[in-house]
């Protein structure tokens, strides 16, 4: 644990802020306002205010003293937002000096968002130019020359995909969330739960999905509310039989308003264990095309460590499978720093990749989530340092544009190996439009199922408000009916009727 002894009193959300930072150097940091033991840093802040805000932050460590300096011109009037840029400042000159003790690098600078893009894009609609927006991230936040041209081409690409991003708030996409999987992945906490058919557990969901697929789907067919992308996750969307699927297809088709003009249906199936021929008929039936096939890793040690019960062989032949069955859009995740995985591990699965082309793959970082059994039991698992992980990922990058993928979206998340970044990379025109959608919080989502979560934006002010449908099946088959009347109270917010206007 590294003690930071500061000898001023800050508001409770700039410690936090505070001690995220200095995380991001030491494994476990704490910010002290009292006595402090002999290995604590010493931090003070000192400001001046004459025309604009200038901080200054100084460190004692180990018998050497950093010092960091940064003023910016106020152009805020808002008092709110004063306070925001003052926090962002004593952020950059606390990271600056932590940097200049420990001769480590944060690329991502004093960014803790998930979406440093959607900052990106922001800059952009408020009228500044590529290079201005590149030049706000490396003043204003720190991020490096790297990572402000990355999401810079990523932000060109999605607008490229997606000509009228910034215009879609009149429609919606939707997210349906299947909370089933073959068995439990140690690093997950999304809404997955072992299937167990004998319960009855599954059929009593599904009835309820459908019955909110009809309520929303009637909803927005009165509003006469067009639909842009619709994705089905989970969980593993394909766990479910051949027949359950083919009766939400026909739900979605039969509820949902003008099918033909949305742009997009994926489903995230994932599990290679879960593909199987008549669950690829029933897809093609529908005229669905774009799965994900996901290794996370072509080592079977691995798979088994992570409590993945299928093996690298399965992969490889359920997507071929796939798209011998008709499968033309493909997306395949592998995850860096897995257990016991190190760059070799990580050029093979680049090399198992390189054979099939899919349209789209995504390499996410580990990340260690709260409640996952990674987490919980972290001593059993054994993950590559910082350095490591940071030269898989470039490898990644490397491998990505000499294969003809182009980076199309990027987030982040806490504790996350190595403070780097899930970066979703893809064939020229072959991006998935909902995950671009959701990662740029470009229009509302609406979410289905279980754990879903909705995203209600305000058309006219970009204003977000959250709801999340129950996680755990018996709790969804308790509430979805209340979920219902909830979310459409917020979309009748959102999008009034004619005659509420009048
Ligand atoms: C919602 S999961 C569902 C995918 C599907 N059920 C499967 O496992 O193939 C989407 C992706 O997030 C990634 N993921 C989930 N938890 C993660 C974690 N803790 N760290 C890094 N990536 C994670 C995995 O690559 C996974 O494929
Ligand atoms: S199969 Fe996918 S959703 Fe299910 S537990 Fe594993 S990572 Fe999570």
């Amino acid at each position: 644990m590294q003690q930071l002894y500061v000898n001023q009193q800050f508001p409770q959300d700039w410690i936090r802020m505070f001690t995220h930072l200095a995380n991001l150097f030491f494994e476990q940091s704490k910010l002290v306002t009292e006595q402090a033991d002999d290995t604590a840093i010493d931090l003070r802040f000192t400001e001046v205010y004459e025309e604009s805000p200038s901080i200054t932050a100084d460190i004692q460590w180990q018998g050497t003293h950093y010092t960091s300096h940064f003023a910016e011109e106020v152009k805020e009037t808002d008092e709110r937002e004063q306070l925001r840029q003052r926090k962002r400042m004593y952020s950059h000159v606390l990271l600056d000096v932590l940097e200049q003790a420990t001769g480590m690098n944060q690329e991502w600078g004093i960014l803790t968002g998930i979406r440093p893009t959607k900052l990106y894009h922001m800059y952009r609609q408020d009228g500044h130019t590529i290079d201005e927006a590149k030049q706000l991230l490396q003043q204003r936040h720190r991020v490096s020359v790297r990572k402000s041209e990355l999401i810079a081409e990523i932000a060109d690409v999605q607008l490229n995909a997606l000509p009228d991003l910034y215009s879609l708030k009149e429609e919606v996409s939707i997210y349906i969330g299947i909370p089933f999987c073959p068995t439990k992945c140690a690093y997950c906490t999304f809404p997955a739960y072992a299937i167990h058919r004998k319960s009855g557990r599954v059929e009593t969901f599904l009835d309820g999905l459908h019955e909110e697929m009809r309520a929303i789907g009637k909803w927005l067919k009165e509003r006469d509310i067009r639909i842009t992308t619709i994705y089905f996750g989970g969980g593993t969307p394909t766990s479910i039989e051949a027949d359950e699927m083919d009766a939400l297809y026909q739900t979605m088709m039969e509820s949902f308003p003008y099918m033909e003009h949305v742009r997009e249906v994926t489903v995230e199936a994932g599990r290679p264990d879960t593909i199987t021929v008549p669950k690829l008929e029933v897809l093609k039936k529908w005229g669905i095309d774009r799965i994900s096939v996901n290794p996370q890793s072509y080592t079977d040690e691995t798979l088994k460590a992570i409590g993945r019960h299928h093996t690298v062989q399965e992969t490889i032949d359920k997507y071929w499978l796939s798209r011998e069955q008709g499968m033309r859009n493909i997306n395949m995740d592998l995850i860096i720093g897995l257990p016991n995985e190190g760059l070799e591990e990580f050029e093979h699965s680049l090399a198992e990749t390189e054979k099939m082309q899919p349209e789209s793959l995504t390499i996410h970082t580990l990340s260690f989530k709260r409640a996952s059994e990674m987490t919980r039991n972290k001593d059993k698992y054994q993950v590559a340092d910082r350095e490591t992980v940071g030269k898989m990922m470039t490898r990644g990058e490397e491998w990505s544009r000499d294969n003809g993928y182009i980076p199309y979206y990027l987030y982040r998340q806490k504790n996350i190996l190595g403070n780097l970044e899930n970066v979703g990379y893809s064939k020229p025109g072959e991006e998935s439009l909902y995950n671009i959608l959701i990662m740029e919080e470009a229009q509302t989502i609406i979410g289905l199922g279980c754990g879903a979560s909705s995203k209600f934006m305000e058309p006219a002010t970009g204003k977000l408000t959250q709801f999340h449908n129950p996680k755990e099946p018996g709790a969804y088959i308790l509430g979805f009916e209340e979920a219902i009347d909830k979310k459409i109270a917020y979309l009748e917010e959102l999008f009034p009727s004619s005659e509420t206007i009048k």
